[in-house]
Parts: C-alpha cells; structure tokens; sequence
C-alpha cells in the first residue's frame, strides 16, 4: 500500500520503516525540516536499536521517501494516512490537541476520499469528541490504532508485538488497517474507537503500578535488610505475578507513563469515579525519586565522598529519550541539596545545564541508573584503582 506518515519521531520513523520492510511505500512527513533533512541522509535522529541498519537498508531504501511540506505529496494516489504526531499533556493533566489538530486541518484541502485516515498518536477517549467533532472528516470514517512500541526495543515490539488494536467504527477502513500488518502473526483485535483508547491507557497505567510496587517492596526490602534478590525472586516466581517487568529502578519515567496515567487521572475526575489506586500510581513514583535522592544523599554523608556521578541520563537503557527522565529529576533534587553531581553518559548531547564528567574521579559515589553492563565492566578496572570510591547499583544481579 502508499502510505503517508505523519510525524517522524519514535512512533513515525520505527512504524513507517518497519512498514517499509514488510513491503508498503512509505512516505514520510513531518513540519520539523531539520529532522527530514537529516533522515534524508540516512542519519538517524535518536538512538534506538537497530534504527540505522534499517534506515540505510538498501532494499527499505527504494521505498520510502522524505517531505517536510504537505504540498509535495501527490495526494491522489495514497491509501492510508497513519498520524503518528505527539499529543503531550499539560500540568492539570490535560490532553494539548493542538499538535493533532493542525494536522487534520493541513489534510482537510490536500487528502482524497478514498484516503483511510489512522490515529496512532495516544488521545483519551473524552478528548475525542473534542478533537474530532469540529473537523469536517467523518469521525465514524476514522481508525485509531494505538501504539504498543517500547523504545528501546521498538523495532523487535513491532514484529514481535503481543496484540494490534484497532478501534473504528467503519468495518471495511478497520480491515484495511489491519491488512497494514499482513506478515505479522498476532492477535488482532478490533472494537470501538473509545475501547480502543482505553486499552492503551489501562495497560500504560497497569505497566508502572508494577514498576511502583515492586519499588515500595524495595524500599520496604531495603529498611528491613532484607536481601532483594531473594525476596523479589520469591514474588515473582508465583505464575499469576510473573517475574517479567519486576525490576527495581530509581522510578519510571518516558515520554508515554507520566503522561498517559495523569490524563487517566484527570479521565477519573471527568468521570465523577474515586480511581484511588490509578490515582496514587504517579504519587507513589514522585516519593520513590525523592526516596532515592535521599537514600543517595545519606551515602555521600555517611561516607564523607565529595561527589555523586549518575550514570545514564535517559529514562532506562538503549535509547537516548530523557522525557521525564528520573536520572533528571534526580540530578535536580541534589543540586537543590548542594551536593556536588554530574552525569556520566557516553551516548548523549546534554542540554547546557547540566554538568557532565567523561572520566571517574576519587571520593565520588557512582549511582548505576539502569543496567550498565558495558559501561560498568570498562570501569571496574579503573574503580579498583581509586580511593573512596562506592558503586551504587540499586538491583541486585
Ligand atoms: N515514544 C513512545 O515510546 C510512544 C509509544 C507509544 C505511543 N506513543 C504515542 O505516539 C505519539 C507520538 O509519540 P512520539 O514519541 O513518536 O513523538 P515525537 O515527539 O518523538 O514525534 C512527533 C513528531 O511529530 C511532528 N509533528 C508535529 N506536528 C506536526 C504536523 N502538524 N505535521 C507533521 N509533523 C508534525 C514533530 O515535528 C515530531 O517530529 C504520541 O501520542 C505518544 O503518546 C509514543
């Protein structure tokens, strides 16, 4: 099929290359000129696994193609139109639809009838209405198919992906979409534009409720000195729990849980509903980070180092995204606490305001903000040759 992606960020470029592979033309389109520029030459424009190799495939190469403007687009002959633009919220938790807006009223005097338009851009279904009732597309004619990717993994997510929602009220636009992913054995599942929605937002809301617990059970864990390992293997090795995403960490954060559990939130409000468990998932992360700052702030105390060094500045491994990231967040509380801290982060081009250190110095606490095998086994030699030095890992492996 001729398909037009709109937006080229995590969602856009992985959807549309992964498209590409499995065969369908692939226009790209996105109104960040820099980034189409730079995408042109086959350089990628974050860091995700295996993104270059499939950005400078030469068979994908042959059929995709870059735009930053809607008017070079031949409209006619374009069979699905797949917007993948961000739909960020603001602080009371509400949904910014202008970023998705001014898409529909770019395609409103460029797209033909025949054209099947497609969210996979997240929207909460009481934004909906708002969003789509003022627009002169049909909403009835529009398919929603919420994203699944994790960054990180997310072109091995899209082949490998447990489920493909598809949300519509149009039969034959819904079995089109789903003709998109032909090659791919899964489960497809299809329903209503609002169920659609809500299965995303559950399961961005159920995935950090585990992450939150199993980070309460380690602060408990950690009070008692109890031994970590033993007692999260004991829990996880019941079958209904599972061992899967029941990892310790400094929080959770990304471009997707913060923001997907504070719009259910504000969902719950709208909804006159007393969610209390959903509604504490957020809080119960803001006390881990501030529960891990202190805990990191007690270490150099106790042992009288002079400097913290976090290593890893992104919100987990294997991406470059520092959206709501807790290393961040972190890095601020003990600035704020005037201790001496800088990040340490191979891979990354840190904004102006943060101190970066590119080699280990005496008296310092290294705090391992997600698993850094690498990163860890090329210093160990040199940390052994260091005076006070304490590598802080908050998991044990
Ligand atoms: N990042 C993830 O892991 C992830 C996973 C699942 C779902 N989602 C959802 O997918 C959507 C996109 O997320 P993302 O992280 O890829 O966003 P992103 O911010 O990385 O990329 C969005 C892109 O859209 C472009 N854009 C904005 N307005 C445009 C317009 N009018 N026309 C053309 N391009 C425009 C921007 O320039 C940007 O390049 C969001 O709704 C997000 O919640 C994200």
């Amino acid at each position: 099929m001729n398909i037009v992606v709109i937006g080229v960020g995590y969602v856009g470029l992985v959807t549309g290359l992964s498209l590409a592979k499995l065969g369908h033309k692939i226009t790209f389109l996105d109104i960040d000129s820099s980034k189409i520029s730079t995408l042109s030459n086959g350089t990628p424009t974050f860091s995700e696994p295996n993104l270059d190799s499939y950005l400078n495939n030469e068979e994908i190469k042959k059929s995709i193609q870059f735009f930053d403007k809607y008017e070079s687009i031949d409209w006619k002959n374009i069979d699905v139109v797949l917007i993948c633009v961000q739909t960020p919220v603001d602080d009371s938790g509400d949904l910014n639809s202008s970023f998705i807006k001014n898409v529909f009223s770019s395609l409103e005097s460029n797209i033909s009838d025949e054209t099947v338009v497609c969210v996979k851009s997240t929207i909460h279904p009481a934004a909906i209405d708002d969003v789509f009732n003022d627009l002169s597309f049909n909403y009835d004619d529009l398919v929603f198919n919420p994203e699944f990717l994790r960054e990180g993994s997310a072109f091995e997510d899209f082949f490998q992906t447990d489920r493909i929602i598809i949300g519509s009220n149009n039969k034959q636009n819904s079995e089109l979409i789903a003709k998109l992913y032909d090659g791919i054995d899964t489960e497809i599942l299809f329903m209503d534009p609002i169920s659609s929605q809500l299965v995303k937002y559950l399961s961005n809301a159920y995935l950090p409720m585990r992450l939150s617990f199993v980070n309460e059970a380690s602060r408990l864990i950690d009070v008692l000195n109890a031994n970590q390992k033993d007692v999260l293997n004991g829990v996880g090795l019941d079958s209904r729990i599972g061992q899967e995403y029941f990892r310790p960490s400094p929080g959770w954060g990304g471009s997707c849980f913060p923001k997907d559990v504070k719009e259910l939130q504000s969902l719950s409000h709208l909804s006159n509903l007393n969610l209390s468990l959903i509604n504490s998932i957020n809080n119960s992360n803001i006390e881990h980070i501030d529960w891990f700052a202190k805990k990191i702030k007690d270490l150099v105390l106790h042992n009288q180092l002079k400097k913290v060094i976090l290593m890893g500045a992104s919100f987990k491994e294997n991406t470059d995204d520092i959206r709501y990231s807790p290393s961040l967040q972190i890095y601020s509380k003990l600035i704020e606490s005037e201790i001496d801290v800088s990040i340490y982060d191979e891979n990354f081009i840190f904004p102006k305001d943060i101190k970066q250190i590119t080699s280990i110095i005496d008296d310092s606490l290294i705090v391992e903000m997600y698993p850094q095998e690498e990163t860890y086994k090329k210093l160990k030699k040199q940390i052994q040759s260091m005076n006070n030095l304490i590598y802080f890992r908050f998991w044990e492996s």
